[in-house]
């Protein structure tokens, strides 16, 4: 199994929320479509295609007045719905409606420090801007970190592209076999510390995870929180990975959000959220930790790709590519359901993964 096709009629991470500023708009790609963001003055961001429908210039280079984007071009005007407000040009008696003009808009949702956004299928003719996405209330639900404020942003934010298709890009950062070869420096492991390590997992909705417990004693990482931290991930589709360390009753999320750009290129965001007042001490130190372990496992997918260009055969085997297998599976029952085949089943069954690392 090699890569598979992007999931669409899904929630992607688009921005941090930090990105689009009051009045403000910010250009991003998405498997393949170019979209722009934008914040209106009563703080809620819009998403639309970031093309003028009129001669396909990229809005963004135009400016934002009111809650409206004005095309720097011919200085049409669009809303957050993406309906055309304004032709400038229009004189009294040419009756073109611009109300009938659209550029596609999408669903967005924000809420601690992040911007979500729906992508549905593509319209089917370039030339006619195709009505907005269906469904966002049936797709996986952004995962809620309800033991945050509903404003709580990250405490720490690193976004890092990988040259990849985003299978790679998750198999890549789920993969509990690399660490002692990819991650080994002067604070992670080596390969004279391995371990058996057995985990337990479970399904949840639309993904699975490995059960809340108490981390290994040779994960020097998990010291920093003092006195016994337990420790739950899940996985969720259509890619977001969220560890949730608890001290007593504290938290403290690693949150990692995939994105595809396109085909073969992917938008890493990972976070980092807590609220545990001391560990401002050492916010320096997490940051670097944290970019070290990105920058190790974007390395290992670069290389990657040096080989993947010949089109190998690839391999998962038991048990510690087991949660890569449940990744395509779910992905494959999503695809199924997608087409009305079936309804989503999860794939995953609750068991006990082991592996030494
Ligand atoms: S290209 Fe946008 S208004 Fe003409
Ligand atoms: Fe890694």
């Amino acid at each position: 199994m090699n890569t598979t096709p992007l999931l669409k009629n899904v929630w992607y991470f688009g921005l941090p929320s930090s990105a689009v500023a009051l009045s403000r708009m910010k250009s991003v790609t998405i498997c393949g479509e170019p979209l722009v963001f934008f914040r209106r003055q009563d703080g809620t961001v819009a998403a639309v295609r970031n093309l003028c429908p009129h001669r396909g210039i990229p809005l963004n280079y135009g400016r934002m007045v009111g809650d409206e984007i004005e095309c720097p071009y011919h200085g049409w005007r669009f809303n957050g719905q993406g309906v055309c407000t304004a032709i400038p040009s229009l004189v009294e008696g040419q009756d073109l409606d611009p109300g009938k003009i659209r550029v596609q808009s999408y669903p967005v949702a924000e809420g601690q420090g992040m911007i979500w956004v729906f992508i549905g299928e593509k319209g089917t003719a370039k030339s006619v801007p195709s009505a907005p996405p269906q469904r966002p209330e049936q797709a996986p639900p952004i995962p809620p970190m309800p033991y945050f404020a509903k404003d709580k942003g990250p405490d720490l934010l690193d976004v890092v592209e990988f040259p990849c298709h985003i299978d790679h890009a998750v198999i890549g950062l789920m993969d509990p076999a690399h660490g002692p070869y990819i991650h080994k420096s002067w604070f992670w492991r080596n390969e004279r510390s391995v371990y058996e390590k057995a985990k337990k997992f479970a399904p949840v909705p639309y993904g699975f995870q490995m059960v809340r417990h108490q981390p290994s004693k040779n994960s020097f990482a998990y010291r920093i929180f003092g006195s016994a931290p337990t420790t739950e991930i899940t996985f969720t589709l259509p890619s977001v990975r969220v560890e949730h360390v608890q001290v007593g009753a504290k938290n403290f999320v690693s949150f990692t959000a995939l994105t595809p750009i396109e085909e073969r290129r992917t938008r890493v965001t990972q976070m980092v959220f807590w609220d545990m007042p001391w560990l401002l001490a050492v916010k320096p130190l997490i940051r670097q930790f944290m970019k070290v372990f990105l920058n190790q496992d974007l390395q290992a997918v670069a290389k990657q790709q040096d080989g993947l260009k010949f089109d190998p055969n690839l391999m998962l085997i038991r048990d510690a590519d087991t949660q890569a297998k449940w990744y395509y599976g779910l992905k494959d029952a999503w695809f199924k359901s997608e087409q009305g085949r079936e309804s989503f089943i999860n794939p995953v069954k609750e068991t006990t993964l082991r592996w030494r690392t």
